[in-house]
């Protein structure tokens, strides 16, 4: 069930690049150009990522998987690449380079891979909390109508994977033996909450200056992050409010 509703959902959503406005640059100060092309690229270089778990899930074992669950998180990855294109488009319309590595993508990847697929699927779920707290701060603050449109499309998307992650937790607890279920997801959280707090640092660390210009402050953007988790009951957490959320979808 949890596979095939998920692979529709990635078969049916599956589009063409899109590239932002013509007018985007010329709608932000000349001087933002610098910080924002870097601080996009970033995330660029994250939204690439992925190739690993691309390959492996065919033949991984895991009592989660089933085929269609298996070509879901293919189909999920995928469309992370299409943001990663999309954003190398907002890159260079703000004539930005792309990067080639960053400590924090490379953080990101040792992290994904320490422990096998929950850990690496767990690692994305948080990236796509910041995410989707990043891009909608961004397309929220800048003033850019050019901006808000290219990053909030790609945030809507982090949204349904984020439901899509939350899906995939809740069958995860649901095939583990009952004796152990509750300690599993207890870890589950664990794992879930040392993520977020590492990724949030990183996040203030390495964004901040930017998100700040756009209106943020740290609390506001880890309060941000916590209510996109809370409000999808992931892993069982209480239910948090979603009306300052601005959910497009879940
Ligand atoms: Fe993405
Ligand atoms: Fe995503």
């Amino acid at each position: 069930m949890l596979g095939t509703t998920w692979l529709a959902y990635f078969e049916n959503n599956a589009r063409e690049d899109r590239a932002p406005t013509p007018a985007l640059a010329a709608e932000l100060p000349s001087a933002l150009h610098g910080a924002l092309a870097e601080s996009l690229g970033r995330f660029q270089l994250g939204e690439s990522a992925g190739g690993k778990i691309h390959e492996d899930i065919a033949t991984l074992r895991d009592a989660a998987l089933d085929p269609p669950t298996r070509r879901a998180i293919q189909l999920y990855i995928e469309e992370e690449w299409r943001h990663a294109r999309e954003l190398a488009l907002v890159i260079h319309a703000l004539g930005g380079e792309l990067q080639r590595s960053h400590w924090t993508n490379g953080a990101f990847t040792a992290c994904r891979r320490l422990l096998g697929l929950r850990t690496k699927m767990m690692t994305l779920a948080i990236a796509e909390v910041i995410g989707i707290v990043y891009y909608r701060a961004l397309a929220a603050g800048l003033g850019s109508a050019g901006l808000s449109s290219a990053l909030s499309r790609i945030a809507n998307e982090e949204s349904a994977h984020l439901d899509f992650q939350a899906a995939f937790f809740e069958h995860v607890v649901r095939v583990t033996p009952r004796p152990v279920r509750e300690l599993h997801r207890w870890l589950l959280c664990a794992l879930m909450l040392g993520v977020l707090i590492a990724a949030c640092g990183v996040l203030w660390l390495d964004h901040g200056r930017l998100l700040r210009h756009a209106g943020c402050g740290p609390w506001a953007v880890a309060r941000d992050c916590w209510r996109q988790l809370a409000a999808r009951r992931f892993l069982g957490l209480p239910a948090g409010p979603t009306r300052a959320l601005g959910f497009e979808h879940g």
